[in-house]
Parts: C-alpha cells; structure tokens; sequence
C-alpha cells in the first residue's frame, strides 16, 4: 500500500525501520519542523535542540537569510560541475580564504570528504616538497579521534565500532595518545612523518578538552620538525567554541584547516579544505575532485552561512553563554551522584553521567530530557553533549539549564 503522508511519530519510526539500514540508534522523536533553536515533532510538540545535527546548525535551524540563499541560487543555477566555471565559487572562495586568512581553499561536501582532501594533499606535500621517499608518508592522528566514515577514516580510527570487520585497512597512518606532547616529541622523530590531523576539542570523543596550550605546543613541535599541523575543525568550526575556529584560543592558525558542517548552516553538505599555495598547489587538474564539490548552491549557501556567524557575532555568543552554562552546571555536579565532571569550550559542552549502577542511564536521561522539552544525545555511552544553536538566548538558555537539571535530579 502507498503511503501518503506520516501522521504520527510511530508510522515514521516503524517506516525507518523496516526499510532502512540499521546503522543508527535515534532517540524516539521524529522532527517535522526547525526554527532557530526550536524544533517541532509529527504531533506539534515544540523542543529545544541541544545537538544541533552534531554542530552543524550552529546558526539556527532554517536561517531565514541562508535559506534565501538558497532559494535564490536554486531558481537559477544548481551544478555545473567543475567541467565549467560558475559565476558563483570565486565569490566565495574570495571571501572564505580571506575571513580565515588562507591563500586557498578546495571545496568539498561532507566533511569526511574534507578529511580526505587534507590527507590528500599532505602526501602530495610530502613527496612533492618535503621530499619523503614514495609512499612512505606517515600521517599521526590521535587516540579517540573522530572524522566520518570512509575506510580512510576508519583505518585512523581506535574505535572497534568504527572499524570492525571493514578491514584491510589503509597504511600510512600512526595513532598517538591525545594531549601527550611527549608522545608527539617521539612521534616525530620519525622523518618520514609528513601531518598530525587532530582536533583541538575531541567531539565525538565525549567533548574531550585537551590542556590549556596543547594545541599551541604540538603546532610548534609539528614546525620545528616541518610537519604539517592539520586541524580537524569539521565539529569545533564556525564560532562553536567561542571563536570562528577552535585553534585560535591557542593563536595557532593551523596549515590545513578542515571545515564541514555548519559552513553550510545545517542546510546541506558543505566541506572546505583550506591552506596555502604551497601546500594547495601540489594538487594539480584532474588530480582530486568531486562532482558536487564548489556547486553554485553549496557556495551560496555557505557564504551566507559563514557571514551570518560573522555579522550576528556568534563566536562572542558562544563564549559568553557558554561560561554561564558551564558554571550553572558546575554548581549542580558539585552536589550530585549523577553528574560527574562537566566540560567543553564555548556551547560545545558536555557532562559525564555516573552510570556504574546502570549502562544506560545516559540515555535513560535523553529520554526523559525529550519528554521534558530538549534534545540531546549520549556519546560515548556515559557523555551527554550539550550543543545548541548558537543563536540562542540568555532566557532561553537558562530555561533550558532548568529543564537539565530537574530532569537529572530525578535520578539522583
Ligand atoms: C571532528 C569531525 N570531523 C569530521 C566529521 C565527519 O563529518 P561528516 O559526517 O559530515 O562526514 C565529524 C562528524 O561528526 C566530526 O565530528
């Protein structure tokens, strides 16, 4: 029988189930609507939205400028592909590269595909300037980290989740411990090491925060040693933490950053790869693409995205909100059995949950947050993130800690 329209939250989860593959969990909610930091369910029940599609709507949901971006560019031009030029991409490329301060950047979709492209070109790199013997380029990445998906990401990845039984996987690449500098320092002894791809917060990871100046020093190690420093900036990008990117609370501006996510607003998927000359001339035509890569729509809505975090000063936001939310929450951990140790950077937070007398009671609390009016999602089985739309207010944001943490004290 067709089915013509979903009526209720139960057809769309048993639908999903039926006939889509089983390669997510969700929380049972299913969202019909998005409007800034509000999203509505098939039944009209309204919600905060404390992911943010993982930080990718960091702009709100349905940004009506971005949106109108959108609407714009769709009524007149869509794909070209890169066989032809539009009269769209250097606009944009002009205005990322000079906002972020890079001489290029090459235009990418999802931001694993961004991953790939800075993998890419720092072999290139390697071989073409720093002079690695062939295919002998090593690449450092660190324990716990996440970028997606593709084998190439699998294959870095210490999550047996992520890359059970899809191997033979791809060499080249060495992990090691996160926030270890000395760890770094032996690392590099090896001349044959060409990048370090890290993130300067740990998302997926549980929102982990390496110490103060981390970043600073293994950017510093990584040019002592001409390695590239590679920021993973897919999930902290775009003002998340209380900057435009993460590496610039250490003011270190990265040789390739990687950008994903909210680049677009949440609207589609937009991925940059952003470095100098030469590190992005290595890449010559025909030696790396995508069909959809630097499509006039993407370029449209992701120059509307970023000057939307520029002109409504989200980074400022996110710092400033992001000190109350962590303070608030601080106090209550401090008298509580549940919550163990709060943490993150800007509105990228999150907070550990005691789970010793029962494995699912992160989840267990997302559930009953649900029901009581705010989305999130449990990483790492014990860490619940915290990651609204920047755009939100101070009220709303001190409503939404009174909806956290009288659903939590119902487990205490
Ligand atoms: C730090 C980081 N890098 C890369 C990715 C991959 O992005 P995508 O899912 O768009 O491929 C993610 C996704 O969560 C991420 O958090």
């Amino acid at each position: 029988m067709e089915v013509l329209g979903i009526t209720s939250s139960q057809q769309a989860i048993d639908l999903e189930h039926k006939y889509g593959a089983h390669n997510y969990h969700p929380i049972p909610v299913v969202l019909h609507k998005g409007k800034g930091v509000y999203v509505w369910d098939v039944e009209g029940h309204k919600y905060y939205d404390f992911l943010s599609a993982y930080s990718a709507v960091n702009q709100g949901h349905c940004h009506p400028r971005i949106i109108n971006a959108l609407k714009e560019q769709a009524d007149l031009l869509t794909l070209t592909s890169r066989a032809f030029h539009n009269d769209v991409l250097g606009l944009y490329e002009k205005y990322i590269t000079e906002l972020f301060g890079y001489d290029k950047i090459l235009p990418m979709n999802t931001g694993v595909e961004g991953g790939e492209t800075a993998i890419k070109l720092c072999r290139k790199w390697a071989y073409k300037v720093k002079g690695i013997p062939e295919n002998e380029a090593i690449i450092l990445f660190a324990k716990n980290n996440f970028w997606g998906r593709t084998l190439a990401a699998v294959s870095s990845s210490t999550d047996p989740s992520a890359y059970d039984d899809y191997g033979p996987y791809l060499p080249g690449f060495e992990i090691i411990d996160y926030n270890d500098i000395p760890a770094l320092e032996k690392a590099l002894e090896n001349p044959n090491v060409a990048g370090f791809m890290v993130e300067p917060i740990q998302g997926e990871a549980g929102v982990v925060v390496p110490d103060e100046g981390y970043i600073k020093k293994a950017y510093d190690i990584c040019k002592s040693k001409n390695v590239l420093f590679i920021a993973d900036e897919v999930q902290t990008g775009i003002s998340r933490t209380g900057k435009l990117y993460c590496c610039q609370h250490d003011n270190v501006k990265p040789d390739v950053l990687i950008l994903g996510k909210a680049l677009s607003g949440g609207v589609f998927p937009v991925s940059a790869a952003l470095a100098d000359d030469e590190i992005m001339l290595t890449i010559a035509p025909g030696e790396h693409g995508s069909t959809f890569g630097g499509n006039p729509l993407a370029c449209k809505v992701a120059h509307a995205a970023l000057q939307v975090a520029v002109e409504e000063k989200l980074d400022e936001k996110a710092e400033y909100l992001g000190k109350i939310f962590r303070s608030k929450l601080q106090e209550y951990s401090e008298n509580s059995n549940v919550v163990t140790l709060v943490r993150g950077k800007g509105l990228l937070n999150a907070i550990v949950i005691d789970d010793t007398d029962n494995p699912t009671k992160a989840r267990d609390i997302c559930v009953q947050l649900k029901n009581n009016g705010l989305l999130a999602k449990p990483t790492q089985g014990n860490v619940i993130r915290f990651a609204p739309p920047l755009v939100i207010t101070e009220e709303e944001l001190l409503d939404c800690i009174n909806i956290i943490t009288t659903t939590i004290e119902k487990f205490e």
